[in-house]
């Protein structure tokens, strides 16, 4: 497998040779084949290091090369060289034009990346390399080229013609075919190229940005979609003001066009001002989509909107430099959530996510910096680490200079790079000149891998009223860097009295506290430096409770050994909602960890009384907001419970966590169903914030509840369950109370629930996803036999990534069958890895990643997931499987 094996590396860059000042395209759509003419205005890079006459044009072997020009004239073999995929033209003269013209199959690329056809309709996804599949280019972040594009379709199968910028003309051919002409005023790389090609009806709305510009809004869908827009439109608009206030981003085009499409490698794309989405990222309604989706909607809708500026107007230079416009914007559209809806719950969603992926991540073979050093395939890149971690540590950035100055530092990084391809090291600069605040050792955070810990000792001296805090931190090590230097990061933190109020902070020597924001209140924000420092604090009447690490200041594990007493107090009493949470599911884990080894001894699981007091009193508080309530009584999922372990024992996690679940439900019975009557009857179906966490909240409780059933109960909580599924009242509860139901592993009950499921919803691709997702993802063992049946229904399809998605990535996600002893759920992974390799290598790396995280699993499932690597590193793979699959079977060598 060494042919795969090309490694591209940071330390290489290089500038560009060329320029392409303008690139005019003329696509002709045909039934076999399609042209793609590409007439380019080149000239040679004075800026360059390397000065050279040879042109070098990256493009893919599926490319049919037909002719190449010169100024107008045709240029003889002797004047380039085509290898592989490479054209390399020869003794280019300072400024010259180049016209190519290329045939290419995209009812045929199945990759998903470049120009296809999904359904009906042409599309395409550039990022990251992509455009190399349409045409010879280069296709490099760093060389922007002001974009014109004329395509040509048949006109009855193709009405809609579509690209980035401006329509400049359009008119009818011959033949019933019709051409449209787009020009984009703005200079951008290729991986922000766009086009689409279909039957597409349209939705409009229009903005008016903040001076007074009219900016048409349209969404393009499939005809059978249009009635899914609206909230798409209103997530758009919410966006597009937020920017304004918040960044003060205007947009910079007359158009902004979002277009649907069903096959779809990620979430979205963010091209210049035609953003390509999956259609289960755009598409909404309440009958087919539960509460989550409409969330992550307005999220994705916003995240690439916000990439017009952070990711557009400013590009990266190299895709080493990926976080710059991805952490970033996670950021911004994080931030966004939080000021639109309940900024505690969105910080506990995000820090869940953070710790149950990413850490685990850092932790494993593909661990690498936000800022990666090498790749063999970018596409591996695009990673939980470079997203949410690089949306940490811009978020870091905030909490060290504080609203104002922030504010100042992201002006001052739009107004310096506006029209360049810039780095993360810009980025920071920009951040540092305009707060004044030095930023070099923070950037350790880009070059180092690996989650930190922070270990934290404090002592109390009642003669002198002084509270020291003793602050530690630890990195291990990774494959790129066995010894971490310390990094800087924001340690917010509280002390708080008997009564639970935050004490006012003096800090002995106040030379560690720096920035305008760092005494908030009686809150303050500790400059981390160090491998090892100390902060004593003065005038301290009391024994204090430290409220450590508020909002999640930094992406690291906190290790301060609180007493069962500090968690009960935090819990109730701190005012920071993520740390009221986080005392909260630390009792529970720890709780969870009594119940596992209560399971391991085969004996019973008692549940303290004060953790059931907590649990109460947050459950029958009808002044805190409902989607708050769910998330301080949920339990910790397995993943975050395997996440905290040292050795991963799947089926035990999976009992110990089961068992606590029916413990608390015993316990709290008559206080679960008094809230869930009293979440369940609200009237109207509505989507504010109440109504929304009022649903999570009963849809907790009657989970819950179900779990009594299957002991002591006949059937009664089930009834409720049906009931509400009955109702069809919207997704989130349907699909909530169906999910409890397929869940009790009996399929008497299961099997004909499913079939009148998806009787009901078969026309409707999204909820076809969805039920193939529950059915697979069950949190019960034995699954696979039906998930391998499921490969065979008429609605699978292999080459659709959603459908893959639900059922090959939901299976994965239910660990005691992914992990099932007998190695059959790694082998039936393996299956599917090389399958799907053949044409899709970016979703078949996507699932190989979980086969190579190993480490902390028992011997036997160690041994067994090594197999399926070795099996899939005899296969011929493709780059991005291979690097998946080679860095997994090194990290098992050291
Ligand atoms: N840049 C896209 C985003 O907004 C993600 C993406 C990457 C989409 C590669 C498709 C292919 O995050
Ligand atoms: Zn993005």
């Amino acid at each position: 497998m060494t042919q795969n094996s090309q490694v591209t590396y940071l330390k290489d860059y290089q500038v560009p040779s060329f320029i392409i000042e303008t690139t005019d395209l003329d696509i002709r759509i045909g039934d076999e084949y399609t042209s793609v003419v590409a007439r380019l205005k080149v000239r040679r890079n004075s800026a360059s290091s390397e000065p050279s006459s040879e042109l070098v044009l990256q493009g893919s072997k599926d490319i049919k090369l037909q002719e190449v020009m010169m100024n107008g004239l045709i240029l003889d073999k002797s004047n380039y060289d085509l290898e592989g995929s490479v054209l390399s033209i020869h003794q280019c003269p300072e400024a010259f034009e180049l016209t190519t013209e290329c045939l290419i199959q995209p009812q045929l690329n199945a990759s998903l990346e470049g120009l296809y056809k999904s359904g009906g309709m042409y599309c395409t996804q550039c990022e990251a390399e992509g455009f190399r599949n349409i045409t010879y280019y280069l296709d490099r972040p760093d060389a922007l080229s002001v974009f014109t594009t004329r395509i040509s379709a048949p006109k009855v199968s193709y009405p809609i013609l579509l690209s980035n910028g401006n329509p400049v003309e359009q008119g009818d051919l011959d033949n019933g075919e019709h051409f449209a002409v787009w020009h984009d005023p703005f200079p951008k790389p290729a991986y922000l190229f766009a086009m689409v090609a279909g039957n597409l009806v349209r939705q409009d709305d229009v903005f008016t940005t903040v001076s007074g510009r009219k900016v048409d809004l349209q969404i393009f869908v499939e005809a059978h979609n249009s009635h899914k827009c609206d909230h798409a439109l209103e997530s758009l608009k919410r966006s597009m003001l937020w920017d304004e206030q918040v960044y003060g981003r205007e947009y910079d085009l007359d158009l902004f066009m979002i277009v649907a499409v069903d096959d779809f490698n990620m979430g979205a794309m963010e091209n210049k001002g035609l953003n390509i989405f999956n259609s289960d990222c755009v598409l909404a309604d309440p009958a087919t989509s539960s509460d989550a989706m409409f969330e992550r909607i307005e999220g994705i809708v916003a995240h690439e909107y916000f990439h017009n500026w952070s990711g557009n107007r400013v590009t990266c230079r190299d895709w080493f430099q990926l976080s710059l416009k991805e952490g970033f914007t996670v950021y911004r559209d994080s931030q966004y959530t939080a000021d639109t809806y309940s900024a505690a719950v969105k910080r506990i969603d995000d820090v869940t996510l953070l710790r149950t992926h990413q850490f685990a991540e850092d932790a494993g073979p593909m661990a690498h910096p936000i800022r990666p050093a090498s790749y063999i395939e970018i596409n591996n890149f695009y990673s939980v680490t470079v997203y949410e971690k690089g949306a940490e540590v811009v978020g870091m950035i905030h909490t060290l200079l504080g609203d104002a100055l922030f504010r100042k530092g992201s002006d001052l990084y739009f107004g310096r790079h506006d029209g360049q391809a810039v780095t993360t090291d810009d980025f920071v600069a920009a951040m540092s000149d305009a707060s004044g605040i030095d930023l070099s050792q923070f950037k350790h955070w880009y070059s180092q891998a690996g989650t930190p810990t922070l270990a934290i000792t404090d002592a109390y001296d009642a003669t002198n009223n002084e509270y020291r805090l003793t602050v530690g931190q630890s990195t291990p090590a990774t494959a790129e860097c066995q010894k971490k230097l310390p990094f800087h990061l924001p340690l917010r933190m509280a002390l708080l009295d008997t009564n639970g109020l935050e004490m006012p902070l003096t800090l002995r020597d106040d030379d560690s506290v720096q920035g305008d924001n760092l005494l908030l209140g009686n809150s303050c924000v500790l400059n981390i430096t160090q491998a090892q420092q100390t902060f004593v604090f003065e005038g301290v009447m009391e024994q204090p409770t430290p409220s450590l690490l508020r909002g999640f200041s930094a992406p690291v594990k906190l290790d301060y050994a609180y007493t069962q007493e500090q968690l009960l107090f935090l819990a109730s009493k701190d005012q920071d909602g993520f740390c009221r949470w986080e005392a909260c599911q630390r009792l529970l884990i720890e709780a969870t960890e009594l119940a596992m080894s209560a399971m391991n001894q085969s004996s019973h699981y008692q549940l303290g009384d004060s953790l059931v007091t907590m649990l109460r009193a947050s459950l029958v508080d009808e002044t805190l907001d409902p989607a708050m309530v769910a998330k301080l009584v949920q339990l910790p999922s397995e993943a975050y419970l395997a996440e905290t372990q040292t050795t991963v024992d799947v089926d035990l996690i999976h009992t110990g966590r089961e068992a606590m679940r029916l413990a608390i439900a015993t316990a709290l019975e008559s206080e679960l169903l008094a809230c869930y009557n009293r979440c369940h009857d609200i009237g109207l179906f509505s989507q504010t914030g109440k109504a929304i966490g009022q649903r999570a909240l009963k849809n907790t409780c009657l989970s819950y509840l179900n779990a009594l059933d299957s002991v002591q109960y006949q059937g009664q909580y089930q009834t409720i369950a049906r009931d509400q599924y009955a109702l069809q009242a919207n997704m989130t509860d349907v699909g909530a109370a169906l999910h409890i139901l397929i869940g009790q592993n009996n399929s008497e009950l299961a099997a004909p629930l499913l079939a009148e499921f998806y009787q009901r919803w078969q026309g409707d691709a999204q909820v076809v996803c969805q039920w193939f997702a529950m059915q697979c993802g069950a949190n019960r063992p034995g699954l696979l036999k039906q998930v391998q049946d499921l490969l065979d229904h008429d609605a699978f399809d292999i080459r659709n990534p959603n459908k893959v998605r639900s059922v090959v990535g939901s299976f994965i996600r239910s660990a005691i069958n992914f992990h099932a002893v007998d190695g059959s759920g790694y082998a039936f992974v393996g299956d599917m890895i090389l399958k799907l390799d053949n044409f899709n290598p970016m979703i078949a790396a996507g699932l190989a990643k979980p086969l190579g995280r190993f480490k902390r699993h028992t011997p036997q499932r160690q041994a067994l997931m090594q197999q399926q690597l070795r099996r899939l590193s005899e296969a011929q793979l493709s780059k991005d499987v291979f690097e998946v699959v080679s860095r997994a079977l090194d990290s098992a060598n050291v």
